[in-house]
Order: structure tokens, then C-alpha cells, then sequence
């Protein structure tokens, strides 16, 4: 992790809008929740529906088959009443009366002599005979459909008698009926038939959907017959009705209990929006108070640090012009020449030194010259080296030869690096290392100061160029360090960088531009 060193990288309070959409997810929650309890139970309503209705169907064919099995066993006592008055006849003998029963008309005929034709509304049954005779009977289908008729209810369910193979279709009273859906449903073997409402109307039934269970039997001489239990689903249907609308009573209730929770936590969630975004502004008034706090307080030690530097600048032009008299006098004495060379140099120093603050405090410019970044490195070197042997930290330098030169002012790029430095001294403990190193990409050198020490949080880091930040126990540090070295770079348009070294310690990376068209020429 690295961190580029901004005030304005610290976060703000978060902007209103953003918090409104916060709420969004819960609506479209409650709504996709309503949704989906709908379309659950609407779903769930139309296979109960479907369900119904099969069963309804599966009732109606039952019925229709066990009336087949009642007219099938009808139709078999009717053909041995049948067989007894023939034999009767052709012995000139009455039938017993068991056997008439007064409800057929029964009439001899020979093979190919035509067929009676059939009376009122009654059905005509033939039934071989001996020597090649036919008796005719007459039946009414209620004859034949006697304990069926009970099953019937006017307007609800009505029976209906097929000739199969015939299209003949009676009712019991005997009238003719059509119905194409049970004329099919027979020709295809179904053992129920759906009928439309128009359909159902056209057999006196109710305009409502209506099953018909068909019910088929194999009555040998008498052909093959059908039954077709026609039943309206009205009270199907509205039981189906009355459940749609249970089922839009369920939904309401479903949605208005998810809206009213829903709206109870949207209500909290905004109050909790509102709390934490008073407390982020309380918190970005206190930062920015404390901001300001920090400027004025720099603000008054640049006015102070100026006022020391002129008081400074007197004894300092003493020193060096007391100096430059002792200079003159001890030009035999070469040690002594060399100790007052050095006042004078550090003097020059202190008062370049002087200078450049006042010069940054005041934002004017200040005079640059080309620079070897070898020079500058070594030059902060030698002024912290005594630092680094009375912590018993070694330093090591690393400068690649044929570096580009860069444009600036010395002594300040120096003090730049020697913040840098110490900072990297005091993190380490006794026996640590810390690296001195250069390199240019061609288009900027950077100077990296690595060491092993105690590493850095990425909290200071990002704090690290405020004035007065300090970890440092008091008395330490000052916090002006790396606020100056900051200052430094920003006059040369470079970049300060701060991030923890692996495995431990801290890298900081000073990069400054190479002036346009000077990239190729060595230092
Ligand atoms: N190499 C480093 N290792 C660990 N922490 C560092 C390093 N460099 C800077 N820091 C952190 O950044 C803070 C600010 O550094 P800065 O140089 O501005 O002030 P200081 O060193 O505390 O005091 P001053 O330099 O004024 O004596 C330090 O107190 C420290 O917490
Ligand atoms: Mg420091």
C-alpha cells in the first residue's frame, strides 16, 4: 500500500443523493416481495383450479360408467324377455307376462322383410329369432334407463342415451339431442368430454362450462350403446371464484403487511442515514476546524520563524565578519584556518538556509541552479552522518553514475533529504539500516530513503505532511519535518511519497522533474 501524500485525499461527508438512492433496494424489495407472494399464489390457485376440475371430469365419468352398467344388465334381461316371447309365438303360445312386462311391443317379421318404424320417442331393438325370424321391439329409453333418471337434476345434470355407431343421442325422456363434443368424445374413446357454455346451453344446462363423463358397454345383438353424464361445473366454477377472490384478499393483506414493515424500516433506515450523515458533517466541520486551527497556528510560527530568522541574520553577519577578520590572522596556524573555514561555511549555510524559508514563507521565487542529484544526496549525507553513528544506524548511499542533472535550489533540496533522513534514524533502533538511493526514468529523478525500522501506519502516512503531526514523544519531535520537505518538493513540482517497506520499515520517495530538454545531460 502506498500513499501519496494530499490533505484533500481525507474523506468527506458522503452527498446527500447517494443517501437518498440508499433507500431504492428496500423498495424494490417490498415490491418484488408482493410480487412474488402474487404470482406464487395466483399459481398455486390455477393448478388447484386444474386439479378441481380433473376430478370434477373423473366424478362425472364414474357416474357415466356405472349407468352404462345398469343398462347393459338391462339390456341383456331385455334380450332373454326377448328370446321367450319368440319362442312363445313360434309356439303359438302367450308369453308370460314376466316377460312383456306391458313395456315392449314385441312383433315378429321375416328376415327381410323392412323394420318397423319406431314409435313416439321409443327406441327399436331387434333380436334374431328361430327359422330365420326378427322380433322387433319397441323400447323407451326411460324404460331402459330407469334408476339412471335419479342421478338427473334439472339444470345441473342431465343423462343422455348413444346408439353407437348410429349418431343417435336420446335424452330419457326419449327426445333427440346433438352435442358434437360428446358425439366425438364417444367416436374417440374418451371417458369424458369438456363442453363450452354454449355447448352446455344448447343441452338446457346452465351457460357454464360443463363435463360430460362417457360411459360405453358392447350389448351384442343390441349394437353398442353409450352414456354421457352431462354436468354443469357451475359450482365448481364458483368455488373457483370464491377462491380468486380469497386469494386478492390474501395478496392485499400480504402487501399491506410488507409495505407496512417495509415502511417502518425504511423510516428507521433513514433516521439511521440522517444520524450517521449529521455525525459525518460533525466530524468534517470538527477536521476542518482542527485544519484551521493547525493553518493559523502555521501561519503565526511562518510570522514567528520570520521574526527569528531577522533577529538570526544580525549575530549570523557578526559571526561570519568576526570570522573573516580571524581568517586574515591565523593563516599560519592551518588548523585553525580550517576551523574558521568551516564557521564560515556553516554560517553561509545557516544564512542560505534562512534565506530559502523566508523566500517560501513569502512564496517568491527563488534562484535554481543545476544540480548533480549525486551532490545533493551527498551533501545532505554529510550533514546527518554524525546523527546516524550517535544512533549507531548505518547509513548506505547508492548513486548510479551518469544521473541527470535537475534544476533547483540546493541547500533546501538538501534539507529536503536530511528530513527525510532523520525521520528514518529516529524510526530505527540501534543496529538498524537505512538506504540512500537515486534513480532517474529519465524524465525525474527520485530520491528513496528506505530503512528497517519501526514502519509506518498508513494513518500517519496519510497525516505525515501536516504541520505539527508528530508520533513522537513530546520534546522529540516537532511535526514541522516532512511538512517542509513537503513544502520543498511542491516549489520544485515533485511528488512526496510515503508507504511501509516490505518486510518492515518505511520507503519515502522524493521525485523531482528534470527540466525539459536537459534529460540526456549527465550530472
Ligand atoms: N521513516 C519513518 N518511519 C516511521 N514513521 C515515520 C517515518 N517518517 C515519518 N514518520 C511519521 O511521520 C511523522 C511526521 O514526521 P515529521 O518529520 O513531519 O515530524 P517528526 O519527525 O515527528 O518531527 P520533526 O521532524 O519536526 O522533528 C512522524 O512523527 C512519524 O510518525
Ligand atoms: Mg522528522
Amino acid at each position: 500500500m502506498s500513499t501519496v501524500i494530499s490533505p484533500s485525499a481525507r474523506a468527506g461527508a458522503r452527498p446527500p443523493r447517494v443517501e437518498a438512492r440508499r433507500g431504492a433496494p428496500l423498495v424494490a424489495l417490498m415490491v418484488l416481495a408482493v410480487t412474488a407472494v402474487a404470482a406464487l399464489a395466483f399459481w398455486d390457485e390455477r393448478r388447484e383450479a386444474a386439479v378441481r376440475l380433473d376430478e370434477f371430469a373423473l366424478d362425472q365419468a364414474t357416474i357415466a360408467r356405472s349407468v352404462a352398467s345398469e343398462l347393459s344388465t338391462r339390456l341383456a334381461s331385455l334380450r332373454r324377455d326377448a328370446l321367450v316371447i319368440a319362442e312363445s309365438q313360434a309356439e303359438g303360445r302367450r308369453a308370460p307376462a314376466t316377460a312383456v312386462d306391458g313395456r315392449i311391443a314385441p312383433v315378429m317379421r321375416a328376415a327381410g322383410a323392412p323394420p318397423p318404424s319406431p314409435t313416439g320417442t321409443s327406441l327399436l331393438l331387434s333380436v334374431p329369432a328361430a327359422n330365420g325370424m326378427i322380433l322387433d321391439l319397441q323400447v323407451a329409453p326411460a324404460q331402459l334407463l330407469d334408476e339412471a333418471r335419479h342421478a338427473e337434476r334439472p339444470g345441473a345434470v342431465r343423462v343422455l342415451l348413444a346408439r353407437l355407431g348410429t349418431g343417435e343421442l336420446r335424452a330419457t325422456d326419449g327426445g333427440a339431442v346433438t352435442s358434437a363434443p360428446i358425439a366425438r368424445g364417444f367416436a374417440a374413446g374418451e371417458s369424458s368430454v369438456w363442453l363450452s357454455r354454449a355447448e352446455a346451453a344448447e343441452l338446457g344446462l346452465p351457460r357454464r362450462l360443463a363435463a360430460a363423463g362417457l360411459g360405453t358397454i358392447d350389448a351384442g345383438p343390441f349394437g353398442r350403446w353409450g352414456v354421457a353424464v352431462v354436468s354443469s361445473a357451475e359450482r365448481v366454477r364458483d368455488h373457483e371464484q370464491r377462491a380468486k377472490w380469497r386469494l386478492v384478499l390474501g395478496v392485499l393483506v400480504a402487501a399491506g403487511l410488507v409495505f407496512l414493515f417495509g415502511t417502518a424500516a425504511l423510516r428507521r433506515q433513514r433516521r439511521g442515514l440522517l444520524l450517521e450523515r449529521e455525525l459525518s458533517l460533525t466530524a468534517l466541520s470538527r477536521e476542518r476546524d482542527g485544519e484551521l486551527a493547525t493553518a493559523s497556528r502555521a501561519a503565526t510560527m511562518g510570522t514567528l520563524a520570520m521574526g527569528v530568522a531577522h533577529e538570526v541574520s544580525t549575530p549570523l553577519g557578526v559571526i561570519a565578519g568576526r570570522a573573516e577578520q580571524l581568517a586574515g590572522r591565523v593563516s599560519g596556524d592551518e588548523r585553525a584556518a580550517r576551523a574558521v573555514e568551516a564557521i564560515l561555511e556553516q554560517t553561509e549555510r545557516i544564512r542560505r538556509t534562512i534565506q530559502g524559508f523566508l523566500d517560501m514563507v513569502r512564496g517568491e521565487a527563488r534562484p535554481l541552479d543545476d544540480a548533480s542529484p549525486a551532490e545533493v544526496l551527498g551533501g545532505a549525507v554529510a550533514l546527518v552522518e554524525h546523527r546516524f553513528a550517535a544512533a549507531s544506524v548505518l547509513l548506505l548511499t547508492d548513486a548510479p553514475a551518469g544521473l541527470p542533472k535537475i534544476r533547483g535550489d540546493v541547500p533546501m533540496l538538501q534539507q529536503a533529504i536530511v528530513n527525510l533522513l532523520l525521520n528514518a534514524c529516529d524510526a530505527c533502533a540501534p543496529g538498524g539500516h537505512v538506504a540512500a538511493t537515486i534513480e532517474s526514468d529519465g524524465a525525474r529523478v527520485s530520491f528513496t530513503v528506505t530503512d528497517d525500522g519501526a514502519g509506518i501506519t498508513p494513518e500517519a502516512a496519510a497525516r505525515a505532511t501536516e504541520p505539527f503531526f508528530t508520533t513522537k514523544p513530546r520534546g522529540q519531535g516537532s511535526g514541522l519535518g516532512l511538512a517542509i520537505t513537503s513544502e520543498i518538493v511542491k516549489m520544485h513540482r515533485g511528488s512526496l511519497r510515503l508507504a511501509p517497506n516490505a518486510p518492515r520499515g518505511t520507503r519515502a520517495t522524493m521525485t523531482i522533474p528534470i527540466p525539459e530538454g536537459e534529460s540526456h545531460v549527465p550530472a
